[in-house]
């Protein structure tokens, strides 16, 4: 795959260097305030097209792809009747033509993969172990809806119409991959895009753009805006002539956005709370090592993260797993991402709310196996806007009782849960009660066990035998059901992704 030879091309180039010195550097370096915004736009608040032409320096010498204006309604407006007018053009430009555009935009992607790297490390905490496959999945994104987009003009029997302009709104948590995502899926449909990329990641963002846009998509029809308020992303949705919304966030933003146009077409992955079963067959090595890595992985801010792990049996008290499993969340070596060799990175901002209620208390009759704390750094990356920590060590508590808060409840953050079950049965139905269905996890080498969890459990996503996050484009295509997904429900990565994206009618039989 794309993401095995990445990999292996990136160890050899040695940009790791390079990497880890831009990504000291990066922090704050971003955002400037310029006042020659697009001409063509009322007032100077516009962060759209033609943010590539005036790059200025940053105050650590690295180069700024965008700055930091944000839309007013006004030029929300423009943009979206930009985007309505370039899209009839982007769709006669046929499918092939489409598709060799998105083709190039992977590889444009790839040139900037350190930059793409430096700016996700900078701006989001990621890891160069977690950015550096992100960066994979982007380009397998682009070429692999570059291949689906030109299937839908060979369908036979049946009539493909896209949509004319897609909003994509897209999480901080994966800041190229998602954002990347949503928006060659739409493109290779036929769509324009009005991008609106999370505040936290707006540069990450900002660079993926800048890549499909050197890549030959025109700028009208992928246009990136960025609110300094909330009401406008509820009045970019809101415009009518938008006609299909890709998001990633929460649920809740989800329904909201369904509540204020209920007749638009939604495709929205939204949250997960995702276990993995170990039972007394698994290998449990194995099985240690895969769930601190879905557990901790990007300091466990990943709707397909591992929350709870669910030890059946006799693993319930093998001192052994236990020991392995501590160990294993002990020694994670926890830092900022400058530093390469870290495992496990910030949290995106010091935490508060119900992160910070996970992290700092405990349900009846929990305890803590390691108890999870504030760190001190020198590095500027491992503090928040008002100086408070972003680095904390990882959490693991025992306990958890079926229908507590920590059960049903998505934390997004570095804290494990330990259940346990008495049979595989009594694991899925833990599983299955939670309201989500995004990832879900069995380490069990016995092939009753593996058939038995495959009929009852409840999720988009199955694991067996490895962690659950890191889902692979066109392999195992990603998304959930139950309250992780709304709307089409349909996977990304996959082909329904981009067949549902548009509208059917079947052709015209021939007389
Ligand atoms: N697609 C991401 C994963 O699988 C969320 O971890």
């Amino acid at each position: 795959s794309h993401r095995v030879q990445d990999r292996r091309r990136y160890d050899a180039a040695g940009v790791d260097a390079r990497v880890e010195a831009r990504v000291a550097a990066g922090r704050n370096g971003g955002f400037e305030n310029t006042p020659d915004s697009d001409p063509d736009l009322p007032g100077n608040h516009v962060w759209g097209r033609g943010i590539a032409d005036r790059m200025v320096a940053s105050e650590l010498g690295a180069r700024l792809v965008a700055d930091a204006r944000v839309a007013d309604e006004a030029a929300l407006d423009v943009v979206v009747a930009r985007g309505v007018a370039a899209a009839a053009g982007w769709q006669a430009l046929g499918a092939d033509e489409r598709a060799r555009i998105l083709v190039r935009a992977g590889e444009k992607l790839e040139e900037r993969r350190a930059e793409l790297l430096e700016v996700m490390g900078s701006e989001c905490g990621k890891t160069l172990d977690q950015g550096d496959p992100e960066v994979s999945e982007a380009i397998d994104f682009a070429n692999y809806y570059a291949m689906l987009g030109q299937q839908l003009d060979q369908l036979d029997g049946a009539r493909f119409t896209p949509p004319t302009l897609t909003a994509v709104i897209p999480p901080w948590n994966f800041p190229v991959a998602i954002p990347a995502g949503g928006t060659l899926a739409a493109l290779a449909a036929g769509s324009a895009v009005i991008i609106k990329p999370a505040t936290n990641s707006a540069r990450s963002g900002a660079v993926m753009v800048e890549a499909l846009w050197d890549a030959g998509v025109p700028r009208d029809v992928l246009q990136l805006v960025q609110f300094g308020d909330r009401a406008l992303g509820s009045g970019l949705v809101a415009d009518p002539r938008i006609d299909r919304l890709i998001l990633t966030g929460a649920y809740e933003t989800a329904v909201s956005f369904r509540e204020l146009r209920p007749e638009l077409p939604i495709l929205a992955e939204t949250s997960g709370k995702n276990a993995i079963i170990v039972t007394p067959n698994a290998d449990l090595d194995l099985a240690a090592r895969d769930v601190v890595q879905s557990a901790f992985g990007h300091a466990g801010q990943k709707c397909s993260a591992a929350s709870l792990v669910i030890l059946v049996g006799s693993v319930a008290s093998s001192k052994r797993f236990r020991g392995q499993l501590l160990d294993a969340a002990r020694s994670l070596k926890v830092g900022t991402p400058e530093h390469l060799d870290t495992q496990m990175g910030t949290i995106i901002t010091a935490p508060g709310g119900k992160l910070l209620r996970g992290l700092t208390t405990l349900g009846e009759g929990e305890r803590w196996l390691i108890e999870p704390r504030p760190l001190a750094s020198e590095s500027p990356l491992a503090r928040d806007a008002n100086g408070d920590t972003k680095l904390w060590s990882p959490g693991v508590r025992e306990g958890v009782r079926r229908g507590s808060e920590y059960h049903l409840t998505e934390y997004f953050g570095p804290i494990l849960g330990v259940m346990t079950a008495e049979t595989l049965d009594e694991a899925i139905d833990m599983v299955n009660e939670i309201d989500y269905g995004l990832t879900s996890g069995l380490h069990s080498l016995d092939r009753d066990e593996l058939a038995r969890w495959l009929d009852r459990i409840q999720a988009g996503n199955l694991y067996v035998n490895r962690g659950i996050t890191g889902a692979i484009v066109r392999r195992q295509s990603f998304g959930g059901w139950k309250k992780s997904a709304i709307g089409a429900g349909t996977k990304a990565g996959g082909p329904s992704y981009l067949f549902g994206l548009g509208s059917w009618e079947d052709a015209p039989v021939a007389a």
